[in-house]
């Protein structure tokens, strides 16, 4: 594919697999996936399953992810998980700003900020997430609901930490609905955060940073989706904890 900046394909499992069923699943996934070089492949299991699944992609080319973090870096905040932890896990990336955790645990930009920061102060690489509901699109509110998502959540940004941030957009109305957006609706949306990254740092920047696309990504979707020009690799959530559908769905992107 001609594009200058290298795909990458990650799988949000969400809160799904114990231990063993995270390490079938990582399992049947290194023997297609292990090696690949031409775009990077990421795993993002809970917690729970982080050691286990670190442990087990040791020696090959996919990474691990986690689905959350804590902004803080230590002490005493019961239940979190710091930056640190992760990273003696070998965990590589972590994702920030989910739309699960922005309904349901009531995280705001403002947090997705601080614990953007955190992250790429310990050398996570972020990915951090954004989108608007369908109400947002029927009032055509995409671009200033998604802008002013950018601007919380990436403020106080330099230029080499933006290009060290993986976007997500990821409509909400997309997620786990069956729907997804036309790749003509996911374009327009990434140009626009594009657009909105060269505004706001530069052109330079604005053409490194990976964008991925997310809701509803299934084999059948993903070589359309990933042949559009601002489409940087996808999120993706249901089909990730499924081999076939996992393995499928990259190798359609290649
Ligand atoms: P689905 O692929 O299940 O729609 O989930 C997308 C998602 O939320 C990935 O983070």
């Amino acid at each position: 594919m001609d594009k200058q900046r290298k795909l990458i394909i990650a799988g949000n499992w969400k809160m799904n697999k114990t231990v063993s069923d995270a390490a079938d699943l990582v399992g049947q996934l290194k023997i297609d996936l292990g090696k690949l070089t031409e775009l990077d492949v990421v795993v993002c299991p809970p917690f729970t399953a982080l050691a286990e699944v670190s442990r087990l992609l040791r020696d090959g080319t996919m990474r691990v992810g986690a689905q959350n973090m804590s902004e803080h870096s230590y002490g005493a905040h019961t239940g979190e998980i710091a930056a640190g932890m992760l990273k003696d896990l070998l965990v590589r990336y972590v994702i920030l700003g989910h739309s699960e955790r922005r309904q349901f645990q009531q995280e705001t930009d403002a947090q997705v900020n601080a614990k953007l920061k955190t992250a790429l102060v310990a050398g996570l690489k972020p990915i951090v997430c954004i989108g608007e509901t369908l109400a947002q699109r029927e009032a055509n509110q995409t671009e200033s609901v998604v802008g002013t998502q950018l601007t919380g959540s990436l403020a106080g940004l330099d230029a080499a930490q933006m290009q060290e941030t993986v976007l997500a957009y990821e409509p909400v109305w997309a997620i786990g609905t069956g729907l997804t957006a036309t790749p003509e609706q996911a374009q327009h949306v990434h140009a626009f955060i594009r657009g909105w990254i060269a505004a706001k740092f530069d052109d330079t920047t604005a053409r490194r940073v990976r964008i991925q696309y997310g809701g509803s990504v299934k084999p059948s979707n993903a070589r359309e989706l990933m042949s559009q020009p601002d489409i940087d690799g996808a999120l993706v959530g249901g089909a990730s904890i499924d081999a076939h559908s996992f393995i499928e769905i990259v190798r359609n992107s290649l």
